[in-house]
């Protein structure tokens, strides 16, 4: 997959590519990241990327001009069989979601363009990017930090790129339940024992124990997202049993 971001700040990109998991995507050539600064799309002595809104208010929108300008050319010439996503990160997007990220993957290249200021001129948002996305129900002060959520996000779905596939699998969110908890060694740290269940060597039995653990912590932190995950009857007792318990504790 190629992902191109641009961005008025490249500097908050220069970490992120050259660690972890991503920094091994990339010499792998499993994912390519190029990083554009808005700015060099610009023709005028100051580099002005931003101007005061029509019809008043606070702050300041990002101009068309140089965002159209580096998509268009950062596109150009384009494999018409290639398909490509152009994003923009705003608070008004669609709620970013492990699914969403799933679907992403499906895409041979991601163009994320990072909103600054009060905003982005509206041509923007309706005749350059075809998806709008939004990483939480709050405001960033710029867009940088949902394109690394959502760069990160995706590459670790990419096959090839964590170490083992088993291991994206199991993720909180990937089966639509929180992770169950998880241990290492040692089996007693400070008098909190890691439990026997984990220690048995029964596979049946341990894969029976995460999942129950899985829906004990969705239900008690996560209750809406138990309306999209298909149950036993058995779960489902179990569920409401838990939700019941916690409403009593309210
Ligand atoms: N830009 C500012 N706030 C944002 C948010 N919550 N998600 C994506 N982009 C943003």
């Amino acid at each position: 997959m190629r992902i191109d971001i641009l961005t008025l700040f490249p500097k908050m990109f220069e970490d992120f590519s050259s660690t972890g998991i991503f920094q091994r995507a990339i010499e792998n050539k499993l994912v390519e990241l190029n990083v554009y600064n808005i700015r060099d799309y610009t023709h005028d002595k100051h580099h002005v990327v931003d101007d005061y809104p029509y019809g008043g208010g606070a702050g300041m929108v990002m101009k068309p001009e140089p965002i159209f300008e580096a998509v268009e050319s950062i596109l150009q010439p384009n494999d018409k069989d290639e398909k490509v996503s152009v994003i923009l990160t705003t608070p008004r997007g669609r709620l970013f979601t492990q699914k969403i990220a799933d679907e992403l993957t499906q895409y041979d290249r991601l163009v994320i363009i990072c909103g600054h200021y009060e905003g982005v001129d509206e041509r923007i948002h309706r005749y350059l990017a075809n998806d709008e996305i939004s990483i939480g129900d709050y405001v960033l002060s710029g867009g940088e930090p949902a394109a690394t959520v959502i760069v990160d996000a995706v590459t670790r779905l990419i096959p090839g790129v964590l170490g083992s596939e088993e291991s994206a699998k199991d993720d909180s969110h990937s089966g639509g339940l929180l992770e169950y908890p998880q241990y290492t060694r040692p089996p007693v740290f400070r008098d909190w024992e890691v439990p026997e269940i984990l220690l048995s060597g029964n596979h049946g039995e341990i894969a029976r124990w995460r999942r129950e653990q899985s829906l004990i912590r969705t239900a008690e932190r996560r209750p809406e997202l138990l309306d999209k995950v298909e149950l036993s009857s058995k779960e489902i007792r179990l569920v409401n049993e838990k939700r019941k318990n916690l409403s009593e504790e309210e």
